[in-house]
């Protein structure tokens, strides 16, 4: 998740361990290093963090002034020794560290084996470091060259670092998707994720564009080329003015506003190599395998805790919807202690951010006790439910440090839809136009999140006038009814201002009770999602001079002229809607919480990952 290269007249050793330290924020479970000794490469690799690192390595690893370091997030693979970076070419010549994933690992390294290599991780790093070697050795091209030509086989998104024990004093960088910066300072280059580990040494930079790679050679000027038709590309050094704060929440006041603009790019994480349109299909290697098991099942029962839980409920709809199987959600703590009745005839799908809540572990436990199939739906690679579960689909949403869960939830969302979708293929329960509609329509999704994003002025203004609220009133109905719950939910955690989502029908069965002027409704009124039935809600509040802050959908006028607020997001197919209308939601939480001075990444009382029952 972070790397650091450095070529110049330092120590390698230090910038990179004081580097890599720096990038700690973006979340890791290990790390790793190489460094150039003048004749050989060293490398040092651990799980763990950077002081493990710093312990194992040994004198021999901290000669050299050339050398890559890396903080691994575990996408492929375990987090362990082996699977950490740097990796080695079959050769020992070559190593690299690696961010991002590479889509079709899996077929290039078929026919590397096939030609003849071996792999020691199971990593898809592995795979680029020898299919690297293999066009040098095949093609009898240079290093540059040969990254070059190996990344235009490679579909995925990376940020690279390579060296070439033939070429000490060389390193080739190149980015599609991932972040890559290069600090520039005296005869010395840092390459880096972000700026935050050269910072002190200099302040001009340069950042990669996607489809670029950087030839950076001491003594030499740089060189950025296209990687698909090789032209030079000219860049302009940037003075920097940030400071380490800044750089570490890219600009963003918090991690959790970093995080809920990241979501357009880790819901396209989440796609990438699964969601195929133009061929109709969906791909998951971890549904794929036990199809059957999903087939047979006599019901799906979902467990889990928090926001995990509410993707649970979007689930059960989309599911039952798509694919015609019942499903039953369960909070895992309720699930664990009464003695629930399932049997290996159901699949248990565990859904878990962290992958290390305690209750939803021991629910997986208890349903394979009874011969259920465990399926995980995890973001951290390589966590405890991971490795507990039979099989699972990772959600690729990348480390979340803000304690309250926003891009973690709306991935989650994305792959139990994608898993819907992927069952009522396979059943036959959606027409097939219908199923191709919603695959093209899911690609759509991570530009319309973007177009909700932009209404974030229309939502700190709403913010503004209801900061001071001491209550608060989500509704929603169908698809919408578990944004309710995320909504009030997001609302308690950080601002801790009294907050419940309802089924907007289940209004007048008490919180009715509760409206007078004092206090703000926020309803969720996408155009097709009960519409008329969810005006007639808004009526009623009206009636009682409860204040609506309504998430309409594009071009509405009917609520808008029954609301107080309106906030509008893109229009899509109604089952869609939750991935939209909850990113307001998290954006009015956010800034209501700042405008109350919380601590909106570390709210009182609460555990990013609650590890006791
Ligand atoms: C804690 C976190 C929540 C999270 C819940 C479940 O309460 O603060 O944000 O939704 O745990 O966590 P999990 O990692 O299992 O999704």
């Amino acid at each position: 998740c972070g790397i650091v290269g450095y070529i110049g007249h330092r120590d390698a050793f230090p910038v990179i361990i004081k580097g890599l330290t720096r990038l700690e924020y973006r979340g890791y479970d290990s790390a790793g290093l190489a460094i150039f000794d003048g004749e050989t490469i060293n490398l040092c690799k651990t799980k763990g963090k950077v002081v493990d690192l710093e312990e194992k390595s040994t004198e021999a690893i901290k000669k050299g002034t050339v050398g890559i370091g890396h903080t691994r997030w575990a996408t492929h693979g375990v987090p362990n020794d082996v699977n950490s970076h740097p990796h080695f070419s079959n050769s020992g010549e070559l190593v690299l560290i690696h961010n991002g994933i590479i889509e079709n690992y899996d077929s290039l390294k078929q026919e590397l084996i096939k030609r003849g290599y071996t792999f020691k991780s199971d990593t898809d790093t592995e795979v680029l470091i020898n299919l690297i070697e293999d066009v040098q050795k095949t093609q009898g091209v240079k290093l540059g060259k040969a990254v070059q030509i190996a990344l235009n086989q490679v579909v995925g998104a990376y940020a690279i670092a390579v060296m070439d024990i033939k070429k000490p004093d060389e390193i080739i960088a190149a980015r599609l998707g991932s972040p890559l910066a290069i600090g520039i300072g005296e005869n010395e280059y840092f390459i880096t994720s972000d700026a935050s580990p050269f910072i002190e040494y200099t302040n001009n930079a340069i950042y990669l564009e996607d489809e670029e790679m950087a030839i950076i050679r001491l003594h030499k000027p740089l060189r950025i080329r296209k990687i698909k038709d090789d032209s030079l590309v000219t860049h302009y050094v940037q003075e920097l003015q940030l400071n380490l704060e800044q750089i570490e929440k890219n600009g963003y006041d918090h991690f959790m506003l970093k995080e809920i603009y990241e979501q357009p790019e880790v819901i396209k994480d989440t796609f990438r190599g699964r969601l195929l349109a133009d061929q109709g299909l969906i791909r998951m290697a971890g549904i794929e395998d036990n199809i059957d098991k999903f087939l047979n099942a006599k019901r799906i029962i979902i467990a889990a805790c928090g926001t995990s839980w509410h993707a649970a409920l979007v689930a059960e709809y989309v599911i039952e919807e798509f694919a015609r199987i019942p499903v039953e959600v369960e909070y895992a703590s309720e699930f664990r202690y009464r003695n629930p009745i399932i049997d290996s005839s159901d699949v248990l799908i565990a859904i878990s951010q962290s992958g290390e809540t305690a209750d939803t572990l021991a629910a997986i436990k208890l349903a394979k006790e009874k011969g259920a199939f465990v399926f995980g739906v995890c973001n951290v690679v390589g966590s405890s439910i991971s490795r507990e579960t039979h099989a699972g689909a990772y959600t690729h949403a990348g480390p979340e440090i803000g304690v309250a869960s926003t891009k973690a939830f709306t991935t989650q969302i994305t792959v139990l839809t994608l898993i819907a979708l992927r069952l009522a293929k396979a059943k036959g329960t959606l027409p097939n136009s219908e199923y191709l509609k919603y695959l093209h329509e899911l690609e759509l999704v991570p530009e319309r999140v973007e177009e909700a994003l932009t209404q974030n002025d229309e939502i700190y203004k709403i913010s503004e006038v209801y900061k001071d609220s001491t209550n608060c009133l989500y509704l929603g109905r169908g698809y919408n009814y578990p944004v309710a719950l995320e909504g009030a939910l997001k609302l308690k955690e950080i601002s801790y201002i009294h907050a419940e989502g309802y089924p907007a029908a289940e209004m007048k069965h008490g919180p009715i009770a509760l409206i007078d002027e004092h206090m703000p409704v926020i309803v969720i009124a996408p155009s097709q999602d009960h519409y008329d039935k969810v005006v007639s809600n808004i009526q009623e509040i009206k009636a009682r001079n409860g204040k609506i802050i309504a998430v309409v959908t594009k071009g509405d006028k009917q609520v808008r002229e029954l609301a107080d607020h309106v906030i509008e997001v893109p229009g899509i197919s109604e089952a869609l809607t939750p991935i939209l209308t909850t990113i307001p939601l998290q954006l009015l939480s956010y800034h209501i919480a700042v405008l109350r001075e919380c601590n909106v990444d570390q709210p009182r009382n609460l555990a990013k990952s609650v590890t006791v029952e």
